[in-house]
């Protein structure tokens, strides 16, 4: 099946766009923030929404088991996962479905476990259940570059994000016994590596703690790259992990509000046996078909956007490299979302705020991904080219006035 072409329309069509990317900042504002693509959903889904409006077809959600079938099938096509469609049910979004697993699995004073510097809605979901976030904080490493043996080397060494497991065992032995994973690790790409999970698991097996896996961002590994579920790593994984994700990041269809939960034993049915049936019913019915058609027939359109974020990821890399040649930026290994460490333009106690107020550019401040990530702010790539060179510019600009001072 040949690859489609990716669709961008012009920035004056974009910004009649209803969606959070175009209404929450003002309009001369260059909004790189959410996780939204700018690109045209792919036709098949579009045809399956136009053809449910056409004919009225828009009541409550029935039994869809089209969810589950096509799943096992996206599933086992892209990660040869063995998933049984009747261990797939349907939730509102995946928010939704992280709040009802923690109130189902856990009570209001728990700790939840998560990895900062991490998608800032974690820490939201972890309040509104009344719980409270500990955090094992991700390692950040350089790799590669000159070293003692070899100091006149000439490869550049690049960041590298990881799990830290001896801070996830500390947790888990202090009593932890829920642990929000972002996998892949939104804001920083990484695609956590079967070891990691595997260890993971072992621990999560030993000192009896629930996983949620947020494997919303799974489906666009660049080339090269592995996405591994977590459910897929062991026996230990099913019997301690419970999986949440949706077509809605991938496809670009978040306004839709469908997602899935995964369950694959019978200890972890028993620990969500209190999960309300009621998710189901509330998640939308368009949102239900187009998640299913994404699996099933996007696999032509995911690849030509795979292709186009190759694209837009080597810009922004060249960009970075050209312009802000002291920004500590690396390639994520997925998806659309950069981190960036502005940490040597001295651009203030909040750059993120600075970069709005001055340039007119928004991104994701770094701070609300975790304390102590000021000086970050998270960049969507899934736009117009022109789109990056001009918020790399404002950045440099700002960088200049900066230095000037
Ligand atoms: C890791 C992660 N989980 C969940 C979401 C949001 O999912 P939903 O809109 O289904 O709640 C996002 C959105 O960017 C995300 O990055």
């Amino acid at each position: 099946m040949p690859n489609l072409p990716t669709v961008l329309r012009p920035i004056e069509e974009l910004r009649e766009r209803h969606s959070s990317k175009w209404r929450r900042f003002n309009r001369d504002v260059l909004p790189m923030h959410v996780a939204e693509m700018d690109y045209e959903i792919a036709p098949g889904i579009k045809s399956v929404l136009i053809d449910f409006v056409t004919r009225s077809d828009l009541g409550y959600t029935g039994p869809v088991p089209e969810v589950g079938e096509t799943f096992a099938g996206f599933a086992k096509r892209h990660w040869s996962w063995t998933v049984e469609p009747k261990d797939v049910r349907l939730a509102t979004d995946v928010g939704v479905a992280a709040v009802e697993i923690l109130r189902a699995a856990g009570n209001a004073g728990d700790k939840v476990l998560v990895n900062a510097p991490v998608y800032s809605a974690f820490y939201h979901w972890i309040e509104e259940v009344g719980m409270e976030a500990v955090n094992a904080p991700l390692i950040r490493e350089s790799v590669g570059g000159p070293t003692e043996e070899e100091p006149d080397s000439f490869e550049k060494s690049v960041t590298v994000w990881r799990l830290d497991l001896a801070a996830i065992e500390k947790a888990f032995k202090a009593g932890v016994k829920l642990y929000l994973l972002c996998n892949p690790h939104n804001p920083v790409g990484r695609m956590h590596t079967r070891a990691e999970l595997e260890a993971v698991a072992q621990l999560a097996d030993k000192y009896g703690v629930l996983v949620i896996s947020d494997e919303i961002h799974a489906p666009m590994a660049f080339p090269g790259e592995t996405f591994t579920p977590y459910l897929d790593v062991s026996d230990e994984a099913k019997r301690t992990g419970v999986t949440v994700t949706a077509a809605s990041k991938t496809f670009n269809l978040a306004g839709l509000k469908a997602s899935i939960i995964v369950i694959q034993s019978d200890e972890v049915r028993v620990k969500l046996a209190k999960l309300p049936e009621a998710m189901h019913w509330r998640t939308s019915l368009l949102g239900a078909f187009a998640m299913a058609e994404a699996f099933e027939n996007g696999d032509a359109w995911l690849k030509g956007t795979m292709m186009t974020l190759a694209d837009s990821r080597k810009l922004l890399a060249a960009e970075i490299a050209e312009k802000l040649p002291t920004v500590d930026f690396h390639l994520p290994e997925n998806g659309y979302l950069a981190w960036l460490d502005l940490t040597s333009l001295n651009l203030g106690d909040k750059p993120a705020a600075l970069l709005l107020t001055k340039e007119k550019v928004a991104f994701v401040p770094g701070e609300d991904h975790g304390k102590g990530y000021e000086q970050f702010v998270r960049i969507n790539f899934a736009c117009r080219p022109a789109s990056i060179r001009a918020a790399i510019d404002k950045i440099a600009n700002q960088a200049a006035k900066a230095a000037r001072k």
